[in-house]
């Protein structure tokens, strides 16, 4: 079934806040809330989830909360993949086709575009949202705008 189009994305990112901003959960409960709003909310998003720094690790992300396939990329290296490259440059990364990036890890072969976004705790890069799309060239400015708001409202969980 095709999912409704939220037009506005303010909407979202008030959601998410609203999300951010409840007492009685935990942390993983909200970014699992957060997937799910936006997995359901925006066309082109097919599979939602969080890469967290691992502390215990050198340099390494894991999976956190998602929605969608399920994915064999549980850790991360960073330097490795789209999640990897963003997690070292610690800035937004979209890929409007997957097939023309050499560092990449592919998931599912229906993926044909992918946006990651860091999760900056005082400038340090502590999570990562990553979204992939079944839909080739479908990662717009405005994606990446609300993407950006919600990840600065999301930092507060770190
Ligand atoms: N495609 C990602 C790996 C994570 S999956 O998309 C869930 C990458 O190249 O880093």
């Amino acid at each position: 079934m095709k999912k409704k189009e939220v037009q506005n994305y303010e909407s979202l990112v008030n959601a998410t806040r609203k999300i951010v901003d409840r007492g009685d959960t935990s942390r993983e409960h909200k970014l699992q809330r957060i997937c799910e709003l936006l997995a359901e909310n925006v066309e082109a998003f097919d599979w939602v989830g969080f890469y967290l720094v691992d502390p215990d690790a050198d340099r390494e992300l894991v999976l956190g909360p998602y929605v969608g396939e399920e994915t064999d990329h549980t850790r991360i290296p960073f330097g490795k993949g789209i999640c990897g490259q963003a997690a070292e440059t610690n800035e937004t990364f979209v890929v409007q086709d997957v097939s023309k990036e050499d560092n990449y890890l592919a998931c599912s072969v229906h993926v044909k575009a992918e946006i990651v976004v860091p999760v900056k705790k005082d400038g340090e890069f502590v999570a990562e949202l990553d979204i992939d799309s079944h839909t080739k060239d479908s990662m717009t400015d405005d994606h990446r705008e609300m993407l950006e708001r919600i990840c600065e409202t999301v930092a507060s969980l770190f």
